[in-house]
Order: structure tokens, then C-alpha cells, then sequence
């Protein structure tokens, strides 16, 4: 199969410079954009969980789950809840195209500066709700710090790394999303038993990463890329001699210019992006993100302590499952970063798509089977669903997480990359809110048969990444249409002959 699917790779330019302690520094700050949005996700699944917060702003939730015999699917099937969790994501939505203008007129320092402000007045608005539109509202703003966040981390972070270590940098943030998870797990875990207002403090601990954010990044410099592409050359040159720690950047300098220059004279880059040549990153970038959600993994990560408590765990023992889930997450990340510039993209889909499609239909089989409506799984069972669900997400977080973000990072040429680069962010956060919302309406309507309808997603989506997902290891993202897209048994005819 292969050699017509894959595209031959070249090698990066190999220009002077290291690892500097301040870029590592500059990693760890920008990185704690992903924390908090990790932080995010696992949160909301415990705090709907918590009694406290039912009976305050959702008391029909709360009625309907205290009552014995009551439907095990359906329990926390209501709009206005999967809203708390979803709304975040709409905003997000829209906030990533606000953020992609951001980004080139003003920078990736202010960007991600502006985000931690959203993220601080919103934290301050959710923990603080004394009713349910200042949850919401507080929901929406944290929306507008992720996506500000998610556009301008990423884009930060593979602005600044260099070349060769770009694609397990840019897993940082993956990783940095999966710790920020598992930290609400714990925190979830713990806040769970303080009455009433543990669910306050669980909403309000997103301040603290917040805070390091925003007082990180007046430590952390702007990118050379953004500096030049705003025609601050000599700034842009001074900031590149002082992260790769060398004088002699002059090869570097004049790669960034020539390719600033050549964005400059792209007057309308979503123009451009809709043009046939375009098509491969856009396509790609942006059906990652569809598939990306729908592998079913934030059904997980949002309701672990839902489902747990569905397939018959109790509170707290609903609450430790989403823990471990959340460390392995963590963990497994660790296995994509290093897989991902020796096996290659491809490799890391695939393996997880069979994995995923096998956990998915032992769990969904196990329910359909032995967990009723109003049933509850034998202990056995339930761990033996627990493993599957922990192989599941082990398979996801080496794989269709951290690629989702980093295949659209270098895959658009600089000219359309913000722009590219926010569309396949805003079609992540439309699709993750589209799981937020219909998730526990599905679980309710499709019982058990969800498991099956995410099955079919993987079947899908891993034909997909077989087909038109090409490699792109150790390729020098400028010379990505060469030696990718004219090399690709499909993508090849969408490129304009002799250009
Ligand atoms: C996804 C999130 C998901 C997380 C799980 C990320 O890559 O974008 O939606 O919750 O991975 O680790």
C-alpha cells in the first residue's frame, strides 16, 4: 500500500541554534494556555455531578437523579445543563477568528495576554454565580480565553521551537491540556465532599493557572516570525539571536523575511485559503477536528463521572475512575511525543483507530448487554469497562489528540497559516460543542447504541487517515507542497501544474 499514500519526506533546514533555557522557560509559560483549557473540559463533567451545584441551578436534574428506579441513561439529560458545559466551546468558536486578527495585527504575546484576562474574569464569574446567567455568561468568557488561547499557543509554540524539535513542542500543549484535566479530576474528586459550595471551588481554581499566565507572559517574548511579519525586523533578528542562544542567525533571518515577504503579497488570505491549491491543508485540517471529537473522546472526558455513574459506580468511585482515565490520558501523551517524529503521523492514527474501534465495541457490547435501563453492571463488569475505556483514551492521547493540533500547525504555508490555522481551531471548538451538548440527549436517546455510533465514526475516519492523510515527519513545513501535496496520489491533482 503504502508508497502511493505517503509522501516522501525531506529534511529541515538545519539552521544554528539549541534549545535555550529561555525558550524552555517560554514553553512552560505559554504552555499553561492548554493547562487551562484541560482544566476546563474536566471540570464541568465533576462540578454536574456534584449535588450541590444540581439542586442550586438545575433542581429537575437533581429530582430526576435522586429517584430510585429512574432511567440509568437518561438521568442528566437536560439542555440547560449540557449548556453549562457546551456554551464554553460556542464561544470559543467565535472567539478564534477574533484571536487569528489578534495574532498577526497585534501578536502571539498579546493574544495569549488577552486570553488570560477573559480567563480570569470569567473564572471569577462561574465560582462566583449567584444564578444561572452568570454561569453562563462566566462560561462564556473562559469560552473567549480558550480561543484566544488555542490560537495563539500553538502558534507561539512553533514559532519559537527550533525546527527539528517542532513537533514534540507542539505536543506540549497536548500535554499541557491532558495535565490541566487530570488536575480537575483530582480537584473534582476532592471539592466533591465539601458542602455547599465545593463546586465553587472547583470553577474557581482555573484563577490560579490563569494568574501564572498572565504574569508568565510578561516574562516571554514575542515571537521573530510575528515580529517580522509587522516589519519590526531588527527586534525580530535580537529576539531570534537570544532563543536559539547564538549570534549567527543570519540564514534563519533571511528565511523568515523572504517568507513574511511572500505572506505580505497575499492580500486576502481566506481568499486564498478557498482556492483549489488550499484545499488538501483545509480539508485535512479541518475533517481532524470533526473526527478528532467525534472518536467519542470527550464524551469521556467531560462526563466521565456521569458515564461511571451510569454503568453503577457511586459518587465517588465515578469521581476516582475519571481520575485514573485522566492520569493515563497523561501519561499516554508521553508515548505520542515520542513516537510522533520516529514512527511518523500515520502510523500513530492508524494504530489508535483499530485500538479505539475495539475498546469502543467491547464497552458498547458489555452495556447493550448486561446494563438495563434502571439495571446496574456487575463489579467485574464494571471494571472490565473501566480497562476498555482506559485502553481507549490511551489509544486517543498518543494519537488523534495531540495530531488533531499539530497536523493544521504545519501543514498551511505561513500565508494562510494563522488564518488556516483558526478556521481548523474553530471547526475543533464547533464539533466539541456539538459533543457537549448532544452527548447526554444521545446517551439518553441511543442508550448504549452511542458506543456503536462513535465505532462507525472510527471505521471512518481511519479510512480517511489510510487514504489522504499524508506524512509529514521531517518535513520542512515551506517545502510541505513539494514534497507532500505534488507527491500524493490524490492531493496531487489539486496542486496548479508547473507553480
Ligand atoms: C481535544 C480535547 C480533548 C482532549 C483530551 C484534545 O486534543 O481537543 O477536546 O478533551 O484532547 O485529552
Amino acid at each position: 500500500m503504502a508508497g502511493g499514500f505517503i509522501a516522501s519526506s525531506g529534511d529541515s533546514p538545519a539552521f544554528p541554534g539549541k534549545m535555550t533555557l529561555y525558550v524552555f522557560i517560554c514553553v512552560i509559560i505559554a504552555a499553561f494556555g492548554g493547562l487551562i483549557f484541560g482544566y476546563d473540559i474536566g471540570i464541568s463533567g465533576g462540578v454536574t455531578a456534584m449535588d450541590d451545584f444540581l439542586m442550586k441551578f438545575f433542581p429537575a436534574v437533581y429530582e430526576r437523579k435522586k429517584h430510585a428506579r429512574e432511567d440509568n441513561y437518561c438521568k442528566y439529560d437536560n439542555q440547560f445543563l449540557q449548556l453549562f458545559t457546551s456554551s464554553l466551546y460556542l464561544a470559543a468558536l467565535v472567539a478564534s477568528f477574533l484571536a487569528s486578527f489578534t495574532c498577526s495585527k497585534l501578536g502571539r504575546k498579546p493574544t495569549m495576554q488577552l486570553a488570560s484576562i477573559f480567563f480570569l474574569i470569567g473564572v471569577g464569574l462561574a465560582s462566583g454565580a449567584a444564578n444561572m446567567y452568570m454561569l453562563i455568561f462566566g462560561r462564556i468568557l473562559l469560552g473567549f480565553g480558550v480561543g484566544f488561547g488555542n490560537q495563539a499557543v500553538p502558534l507561539f509554540l512553533s514559532e519559537i521551537a527550533p525546527a527539528k524539535l517542532r513537533g514534540g513542542l507542539n505536543i506540549v500543549f497536548q500535554l499541557m491540556i491532558t495535565i490541566g484535566i487530570l488536575i480537575a479530576n483530582v480537584v473534582n474528586y476532592f471539592t466533591s465532599s465539601i458542602h455547599p459550595y465545593g463546586w465553587r471551588l472547583a470553577l474557581g481554581g482555573a484563577g490560579i493557572p490563569a494568574l501564572f499566565l498572565l504574569g508568565g507572559s510578561l516574562l516571554i517574548c514575542e515571537t521573530p516570525t510575528s515580529l517580522i511579519e509587522r516589519n519590526k525586523n531588527e527586534e525580530g533578528k535580537a529576539t531570534l539571536k537570544k532563543i536559539r542562544g547564538v549570534e549567527d542567525v543570519d540564514e534563519e533571518y533571511n528565511s523568515l523575511v523572504q517568507a513574511c515577504e511572500f505572506a505580505r503579497q497575499v492580500k486576502d488570505p481566506y481568499r486564498r485559503l478557498m482556492k483549489r491549491e488550499s484545499r488538501p491543508p483545509l480539508v485535512i485540517g479541518m475533517l481532524l477536528q470533526l473526527f478528532q471529537q467525534f472518536t467519542g473522546i470527550n464524551a469521556i472526558m467531560f462526563y466521565a463521572p456521569v458515564l461511571f455513574q451510569t454503568v453503577g459506580f457511586g459518587n465517588d468511585a465515578a469521581l476516582l475512575s475519571a481520575v485514573i482515565t485522566g492520569t493515563i490520558n497523561v501519561v499516554s501523551t508521553f508515548v505520542g511525543i515520542y513516537f510522533v517524529d520516529r514512527t511518523g503521523r500515520r502510523f500513530l492514527l492508524l494504530q489508535a483507530a483499530v485500538q479505539m474501534l475495539i475498546c469502543q465495541l467491547v464497552i458498547g457490547i458489555i452495556l447493550a448487554k448486561d446494563l438495563g435501563l434502571t439495571g446496574t453492571l456487575s463489579r467485574p463488569e464494571a471494571i472490565v469497562v473501566v480497562v476498555f475505556v482506559c485502553l481507549y483514551v490511551m489509544g486517543f492521547a498518543w494519537s488523534w489528540g495531540p495530531l488533531g493540533w499539530l497536523i493544521p500547525s504545519e501543514t498551511f504555508p505561513l500565508e494562510t497559516r494563522t488564518e488556516g490555522y483558526a478556521l481548523a481551531v474553530s471547526c475543533n471548538m464547533l464539533f466539541t460543542f456539538v459533543i457537549a451538548q448532544a452527548f447526554l440527549s444521545m446517551l439518553c436517546g441511543m442508550k448504549s447504541g452511542i458506543f456503536f455510533f462513535f465505532s462507525a465514526w472510527i471505521v471512518v475516519m481511519g479510512l480517511f487517515a489510510f487514504f489522504f492523510v499524508p506524512e509529514t515527519k521531517g518535513v520542512s513545513i515551506d517545502d510541505i507542497r513539494d514534497s507532500v501535496w505534488k507527491q500524493h496520489w490524490y492531493w496531487k491533482r489539486f496542486m496548479v501544474r508547473g507553480a
